[in-house]
């Protein structure tokens, strides 16, 4: 029998209706678009608003998508892994949730916090548990309501997030087709970079941390954007180099929407044209653990049986890293 391999069968997404423009968000705070494109590539991103609805709503949605695409029976499906780093509740899994609203009765889940790389982890994650031949279909879900944990006056954060889900089907494959390689990094210097301070066991909340604001994000940009940019690019070079993939053997670069700048260095390092570089940052902004999953929906149209994918993807903690994946379908 040929070895197992595991492949990407079919893809899901939403992002909530409401779209905040950087127009409206130059009435908000100190900005303009002419900065927020020119340094981020940025022109609106979506935001999640009704009251009550947290991450699970847009991951069921996106699931759901999914499963009236492909026609699976979601009782077939064996582990539904939730890459996230706005969970519903700080406890009770938001992905054993998102399994039960969505059928998958069968299945069990977790919750995978790697911050913007959460869903670039839960791809190895994922394609393990279906090489090792004990799972037959994982289903992976990226999101996150990235507008629950930010801070609408801080223009430092405020122009750069927004609210998505995306989710992908992994199943055995016995073409060679799926995850061909990985490379995932990681290194603890960067948690001063990039944070949230209160609510976890060093800082519980209080009456202080919420007067203080330390509930939202922290990013201190230029210094997350220099080492974004050396991560990503050497990790994609290395693995091209070590499968022997030149810049013609790389059909499409899915890299991680945190700011066009970052791709731009990515994609250089590696070679590749403009027109293999997946973009879709114009339009949601940085939606954390959805922006790979986002740009499979997007240009799942484009791609072909065979085509070599690369992605990257670089986040807080700090967390990177690069998998090379063959696609394994052409789109009906
Ligand atoms: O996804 C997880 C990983 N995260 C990332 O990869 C993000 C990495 N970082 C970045 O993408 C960029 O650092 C930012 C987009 C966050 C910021 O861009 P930057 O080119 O690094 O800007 P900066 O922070 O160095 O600020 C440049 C100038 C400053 O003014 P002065 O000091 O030069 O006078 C800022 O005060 O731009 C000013 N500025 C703004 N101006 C208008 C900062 N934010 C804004 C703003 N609108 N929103």
């Amino acid at each position: 029998m040929n070895k197992i391999t595991a492949a990407i069968t079919a893809v899901g997404a939403y992002v909530p209706e409401f779209v905040l423009s950087n127009q409206v968000l130059e009435s908000m705070v100190e900005t303009n678009d002419e900065w927020i494109t020119s340094r981020t590539g940025i022109k609106e991103r979506r935001l999640l608003k009704e009251k009550g609805k947290g991450t699970s709503f847009m991951a069921i949605k996106a699931a759901q998508d999914l499963i009236s695409k492909s026609k699976i029976n979601p009782e077939e499906i064996d582990l539904v892994i939730m890459a996230t780093a706005t969970p519903d509740m700080p406890v009770a899994a938001t992905g054993v949730y998102v399994a039960t609203q969505i059928g998958a009765v069968n299945a069990f889940a977790y919750d995978l916090q790697a911050a913007c790389s959460s869903f670039l982890y839960g791809m190895s994650n994922a394609a393990a548990y279906i090489e090792s031949g004990r799972y037959k279909k994982v289903l992976l879900i990226g999101a996150d309501k990235m507008s629950s944990i930010i801070d609408y006056t801080d223009r430092a954060t405020c122009i750069i997030f927004g609210d998505g889900a995306g989710a992908v089907l992994f199943e055995p494959n016995f073409e060679g087709l799926g995850l061909q390689d990985e490379i995932l990094k990681s290194d603890g210097i960067g948690r001063e970079y990039l944070k949230i301070d209160a609510g976890g066991s060093i800082l519980p909340p209080s009456k202080e941390t919420v007067e203080n604001g330390q509930h939202f994000v922290f990013q201190d940009g230029k210094t997350v954007f220099k080492y974004a940019v050396s991560g990503m690019a050497d990790v994609s070079e290395k693995i091209m180099e070590r499968n022997n993939l030149t810049k013609d053997d790389v059909n499409w670069l899915i890299a991680h929407q945190a700011n066009k700048r970052i791709i731009d260095a990515t994609s250089s390092r590696m070679g590749l044209d403009e027109d293999k570089v997946l973009i879709n940052i114009h339009r949601y902004g940085n939606t954390t653990s959805a922006t790979l999953p986002l740009l499979l929906s997007d240009f799942e149209d484009k791609f072909k049986k065979g085509d070599n994918l690369i992605f990257a993807a670089f986040g807080g903690g700090f967390t990177w890293g690069s998998i090379y994946l063959k696609w394994a379908y052409n789109k009906q």
